[in-house]
């Protein structure tokens, strides 16, 4: 009797889900061609231009929209069994509801087709911060009526795509959108307004629920999720005001999503919360039954690093004055890791609780990391004499954190795989392509040529072993 020997110290199961994600608007480029409408970041570059990183927008991001066919030959070289794309609404909707755009249909088969011939499984996500402009104009994520075209065009991706896409999300990080177009004044429409904050909140986890519904209506055999950028909060210290502070971000931030996705109710903490401060939503009571009878069937969460919260010691935030305070300044303290090429602090055992807290509070729902990287400024300093980059800083960071995976699935967390942010360099909300975080370089000055970098090759090894 022969025994099998195992050749790796961290082997993941079988059928585990190895790629990457990516979105719409930061790799497909064309953003004015073949028909596409206006989306919110298209709308916001065309009239200040200057708000984005060396000036360069989201008309010509990677050119995936060309590219494709030569883009996912080399997702398969770099061990790719799935990937993560958007769908850009007002590519297929132009105007955000009524009439289809064939091109964009055409286009998006073509990509999932590509997929599953090059043997790799296509995960569409509906919305990734790309508010269609018609539907800005509308009001955005405030109004009703753009939760009900939300759900038209979700419907439409279902027919359309449905019968060869079996991994569906409603929404990727749907807090980003609140918290920076609507809280911080980030992102377009730029408001600073904790009420209409909570209202997009509300409506984002309606619609959710909403198109899950739908999607469950047409039993087309697959699975419906969300992704979520679960972001575990630390108390800064034991004092029960920062105790509160981080019980109440991980309310604001984590819970509100989380728990009416999986659960099909919010929190009553934040539900009281908001009360007292008057800051409830408005809505209608059969909304909050679609939320609790359409919860997901499977859940991504993306991690980056933790939120490091301290009670509120400067002048309050008018429009909120309850908001916790997150702070940076932990990353001089003892022990601390920080990646020393983009500020970000680097915390591996974060995937670790926020699995663990999914497997005891949340019905151990199947889940998987839905995006995990390390974004680098001025990475081709890092080039050899043949011109690869040598990212040894990125391999170690995810294997750093896939040894707190593995350690979560000896445990038991129903955790079904890991996809890097992100296949290839792409641009970034405001950042542009400051922060390059791809296993591929893509370089701008040769038209966007395509090159795997060490950790390209590195993830293809992981992802044949299946471990490493
Ligand atoms: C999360 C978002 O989904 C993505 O759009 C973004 O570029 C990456 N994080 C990197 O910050």
């Amino acid at each position: 009797m022969s025994i099998e020997v195992e050749k790796n110290i961290y082997q993941f199961p079988k059928d585990f889900w190895w790629g990457s994600a990516s979105s719409a608007t930061q790799m497909e480029g064309f953003s004015g061609a073949d028909g596409k409408g206006k989306n919110i970041w298209d709308h916001w570059y065309e009239t200040e231009p200057n708000r984005f990183h060396q000036g360069i927008g989201p008309d010509k991001t990677s050119l995936f929209y060309t590219n494709f066919i030569d883009d996912i030959p080399l997702m398969k070289e770099t061990g790719h069994n799935s990937f993560r794309f958007s769908i850009s609404w007002s590519r297929l909707f132009p105007k955000g509801r009524g009439e289809m755009n064939p091109k964009a249909i055409d286009f998006y088969n073509s990509v999932i087709d590509t997929l599953l011939e090059n043997g790799i499984e296509p995960f569409v996500n509906l919305y990734h911060f790309d508010m269609p402009m018609a539907m800005q104009e509308e009001g955005g994520w405030e109004s009703r009526s753009v939760v009900d075209a939300y759900v038209e065009y979700a419907s439409a991706c279902f027919e359309n795509f449905g019968d060869r896409v079996m991994k569906w999300f409603t929404h990727n990080e749907p807090i980003v959108p609140v918290e920076c177009g609507y809280l911080y004044g980030h992102h377009y429409p730029a408001f600073c307004d904790f009420g209409k904050a909570v209202q997009v909140g509300f409506h984002s986890v309606l619609a959710s629920a909403k198109a899950i519904n739908a999607y469950h209506e047409k039993e087309l055999g697959g699975k419906i999720g969300i992704i979520l950028n679960v972001t575990p909060s630390y108390p800064r210290s034991n004092h029960p005001a920062d105790v509160d502070a981080a019980e109440k971000s991980d309310l604001l931030f984590n819970r509100s999503f989380l728990d009416p996705s999986v659960k099909g109710t919010f929190p009553e903490k934040l539900i009281e919360m908001l009360r007292v401060e008057n800051f409830l939503p408005e809505y209608l009571t059969e909304d909050l039954d679609i939320i609790r009878d359409n919860t997901v069937d499977l859940l991504g969460i993306n991690y980056y690093q933790p939120r490091r919260v301290k009670a509120k010691e400067n002048i309050p935030n008018p429009n909120a004055p309850f908001l916790p305070e997150r702070y940076f300044d932990h990353y001089d303290m003892p022990g601390k890791k920080v990646n020393l090429y983009r500020g970000w602090e680097i915390y591996e055992k974060g995937v670790y609780d926020i699995l663990k807290n999914i497997q005891e509070n949340y019905g151990n729902i199947e889940c998987f990391i839905s995006e995990s990287g390390m974004g680098v400024e001025a990475e081709e300093r890092f080039k050899d004499e043949s011109g690869m980059i040598q990212d040894d800083y990125r391999i170690t960071f995810y294997e750093d954190h896939l040894k707190w995976i593995h350690q979560a699935l000896n445990e038991g967390v129903n955790v079904k795989g890991f996809h890097v942010w992100t296949f290839m360099d792409n641009w970034s909300w405001l950042n542009s392509y400051k922060n390059r975080y791809g296993l591929v370089e893509v370089d701008l000055t040769k038209n966007f040529r395509r090159t795997i970098k060490k950790s390209g090759i590195w993830y293809k090894r992981l992802s044949e072993n299946n471990g490493f």
